[in-house]
Formats: C-alpha cells, sequence, structure tokens
C-alpha cells in the first residue's frame, strides 16, 4: 500500500467492548463476561489501526483480482475448454469441454468440414495446455494430421499406415490399461473413480490422453476389426481415466462405427449429410432438426446434438489462410522430431540368446524345464549387462510363440512334473 492513512484516535467506541461484555456477564457468569469483554476490545482495537485498514483492502483487492480472472475463465470456457465456433443462432462463442468424454465428428463423404472441426479442437487444446497435460495421439490414414507432426503435445508421429495405427493404439492401450492397474490400487482402500478423483488422493495430475482418429473408414474392411475391438475397449472406460478418443466419420452407425462406441461419445458433432433419412435415423434428429439441418447445411455447419443447437465452426476464410493459420501454429509449437518405437523384435534381446546358447537336441525327448530355461536366460543377461530382462513369463511366451515346443505335462525337474520346452539344449554353465 503506498498511501496509509494515520491511524484514527481510540473514540469512546472502546469502552462498550469491556462494558458490554459486564452487561452479558451479569447475565451468564463473570468469566464468560470477561472473555467477551477482551474479544470485543481486541476487535474494536483491529478495526481502528492502520493494519486493519491494509487488511481489509487488500482483501478488498484479492477478492476483485479473484472474481474479474473468474469472469475471463469463465468467458473462455475455462481451461479445459476449447473454443471452436459462434452457434449458429445465438452467436455466442461455442466451447467444448475437452476432459469430460469422448468426441464424435460426423458427416457425409464430401467435404462437411470434420478434419477442420477436429484440427480446431487439437489447436485449441493445445494453445491452452502444456505437453505435460495433455498428451496427444493422431492417426489419420490421409495425412491430414501431419501438420502436427512436430507439434510437442504429441508424442509420437502421425500414423498414416494401418502398421503406424497399430503401434499409436498399442500405445495408447498401455497408457489405458496401467490406469487402469492403478486405480484399481487405489479403490482397493479409497474410492478412485476418475483423475480428479487421482488426483485429491494422491496430488498427482496426470495428463489427458487424446486419441485423434480421422476417418477410419479408410481401413479395409478386413483389418477395422482388431482396431475397432480395441476403440471399443477404449471408449468404455477411457473418460473415466482420462483416456479420450476423438473420431470423425462419414458413416456413423453403420458397418463403419458400432453404435457400442459411439453409445460412448459425450459429445457428437453432425455435419452435411446427402439424405434427409441419414439424419434421421443414423444420427438420431428428429425430423424437424434434420429439415433444419438439411436447409442449413453447409461446410463447417453442425449440429451439436448434446446441446440441440447449431455450431458454425471457426474458418479463416480461405483454404491458404487456413493452411498459414496451422503452420503458424506448427512453429510455435514445434519441438524436436519424434521417432516410432523400434520393433518390439529389434528391441528385445532374447534372439541373439537365443542363438548363442540353444541348440537342438539330438533327440527329440530332450526336455528342458522352463526354470532352468530361466536360469540359462538370466545368467546371460548378466554376463551381457542386459539392464531390463523379460520376465520368466514373458520369456515362456517369447519361446512358445516363435521357437520351441511348450509342454506343461512332460518332463521331470526336482523329480517332479514340470513345465518347460522339448527338443532343445541349453548350453550354458
Ligand atoms: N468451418 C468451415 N467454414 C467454411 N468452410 C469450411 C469449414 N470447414 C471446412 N470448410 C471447407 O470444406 C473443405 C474441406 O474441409 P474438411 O474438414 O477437410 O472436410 P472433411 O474432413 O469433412 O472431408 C475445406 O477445405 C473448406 O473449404
Ligand atoms: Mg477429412
Amino acid at each position: 500500500m503506498n498511501e496509509l492513512k494515520s491511524p484514527p484516535r481510540l473514540s469512546n467506541s472502546l469502552y462498550i467492548g469491556p462494558l458490554l461484555g459486564i452487561l452479558i456477564g451479569l447475565y451468564v457468569n463473570w468469566l464468560v463476561g470477561a472473555l467477551v469483554g477482551t474479544v470485543i476490545l481486541l476487535a474494536a482495537l483491529i478495526m481502528t489501526s492502520d493494519l486493519a485498514y491494509t487488511v481489509a483492502t487488500n482483501v478488498a483487492q484479492g477478492t476483485w483480482t479473484f472474481m474479474s480472472r473468474l469472469a475471463a475463465k469463465s468467458e473462455e470456457g475455462g481451461t479445459y475448454s476449447v473454443e471452436i465456433g459462434v452457434d449458429e443462432i445465438t452467436r455466442r462463442k461455442s466451447h467444448v469441454p475437452i476432459n469430460k468424454g469422448h468426441i464424435g465428428v460426423y458427416g457425409m463423404t464430401q467435404a462437411a468440414g470434420k478434419s477442420v472441426l477436429l484440427h480446431q479442437l487439437v489447436m485449441g487444446a493445445c494453445q491452452k495446455l502444456s505437453p505435460d497435460d495433455v498428451w496427444f495421439y493422431g492417426i489419420d490414414l490421409k495425412t491430414g494430421l501431419d501438420i502436427f507432426n512436430l507439434t510437442r503435445h504429441f508424442r509420437l508421429p502421425i500414423a498414416n499406415s494401418l502398421d503406424e495405427a497399430a503401434i499409436i493404439l498399442d500405445a495408447v492401450e498401455q497408457i489405458y490399461d496401467e490406469r487402469d492397474r492403478l486405480f484399481k490400487r487405489w479403490s482397493g482402500k479409497l474410492t478412485c473413480e476418475n483423475i480428479d478423483d487421482y488426483e485429491a488422493i494422491t496430488g498427482e495430475r496426470l495428463p489427458l490422453v487424446i486419441l485423434v482418429f480421422d476417418e477410419p473408414a479408410g481401413l479395409e474392411k478386413g483389418s477395422r476389426k482388431p482396431i475397432y475391438d480395441l476403440l471399443k475397449k477404449l471408449v468404455q472406460k477411457g473418460a473415466s481415466l482420462g483416456v479420450f478418443l476423438w473420431l470423425s466419420t462419414q458413416r456413423p452407425v453403420t458397418e463403419n462405427l458400432s453404435r457400442s462406441i459411439s453409445a460412448q461419445f459425450a459429445r457428437e458433432f453432425v455435419g452435411r449429410m446427402s439424405r434427409l433419412s441419414e439424419l434421421t435415423s443414423v444420427c438420431e434428429l428428429d425430423l424437424d432438426d434434420a429439415r433444419r439441418m438439411m436447409r442449413l447445411a453447409r461446410p463447417g455447419l453442425f449440429y451439436d446434438k448434446v446441446s440441440q443447437t447449431y455450431v458454425s465452426v471457426n474458418w479463416p476464410g480461405s483454404r491458404r489462410l487456413w493452411r498459414d493459420m496451422k503452420n503458424d501454429f506448427a512453429a510455435k509449437y514445434a519441438g524436436k522430431p519424434k521417432e516410432w518405437p523400434v520393433a518390439r523384435s529389434e528391441l528385445r534381446h532374447e534372439e541373439s540368446w537365443f542363438d548363442e546358447c540353444v541348440s537342438q537336441a539330438d533327440d527329440d525327448d530332450h526336455f528342458a524345464a522352463q526354470v532352468v530355461v530361466y536360469r540359462v536366460y538370466r545368467d546371460w543377461c548378466t554376463d551381457n549387462e542386459i539392464e531390463s530382462p523379460l520376465k520368466r513369463r514373458e520369456l515362456m511366451k517369447f519361446l512358445r510363440e516363435d521357437h520351441m515346443i511348450y509342454t506343461s505335462d512332460s518332463g521331470y525337474h526336482d523329480g517332479k512334473a514340470a513345465r518347460g520346452v522339448r527338443g532343445w539344449e541349453f548350453s550354458w554353465e
């Protein structure tokens, strides 16, 4: 405070304190009377002092700052809310919360503005949240998302092929599984239903994990099943684990996207469709809304199924400006180039262990119990300074899948039937 008022003189009101206390005391008893008197006296002293003035002005100023920040926050919709456009009817800004649930974007084949909407969401989220607070993963078989390849918020390169998509899905599934385990551990003792609970209990804020998938329809029919199975798993519990799917598709609720996935979307944006019947049946709009949608339909206009409003998605005016806008964004948020993780088989060291220590036995009845196999493997790891050896079960899985005949009911170890592998010798001391 630059200017402090000179402390006012003690006023007569000061004597009212003890006096009042005595009166109350007479009424109740002397001890209470003395206490109340002292409290009122102290309060009166503080109120007339310099300190009181400073405290009061600071409190007032603090409250004001807090209130105006709060107002600004609600104006922009809060930290986890991204502005995507304007409400077509009220002309107010339209926000989407990104920490509440999965998002589906639908629209007919030709330019409905699906990708533009997804990209606006991604850019908005990156502008509001740091790369520590939101982790993006992207799959786009048409390479549209590639502009975000260098963006720090993306953990891996954008997948453009089926193989790459598999790596991305694997990475997201791993996070999902880890969190699932983590939360279960907590709920053993305490309730931990979602990432907010988790933060309240542990004090640790887990990042939002968002998988952006632009048009899975680009996948060949045969390859869809495992991918959709995984998406189904992700959407069921993902939202409570802070793992979200943002998916755009031309054909919601057909063979391309089963209802069990889209039923989990918290927000669904319906862009223009070619037929009224698609809007009524596929997108479950009633006839009036569907008719209005057909009338209003143009690129960038979406019906928001949750709030039952029409959103005009932000658009800079031309394709060139849009490209410039994304380039500016990419430059601003660019980080180091990312690399695909090395494929599992190259990452692991089983192969060389296998070549060095294992040879085919002369007779097929040759048998090695898995405890023995594992001991040989671990010795080899120690000698070769392997930092993270496989666990026993992992090693056995590898052997079973790729190399050996695994048996569970023959052979002996320490005089007992044991699990192990058949037909191989382990040359290791
Ligand atoms: N919000 C919008 N406002 C105006 N035009 C848009 C908007 N979004 C998309 N468009 C137009 O549609 C074209 C295709 O958009 P895009 O998002 O790639 O469509 P989709 O992914 O649905 O095929 C854009 O290049 C642009 O010309
Ligand atoms: Mg597109």
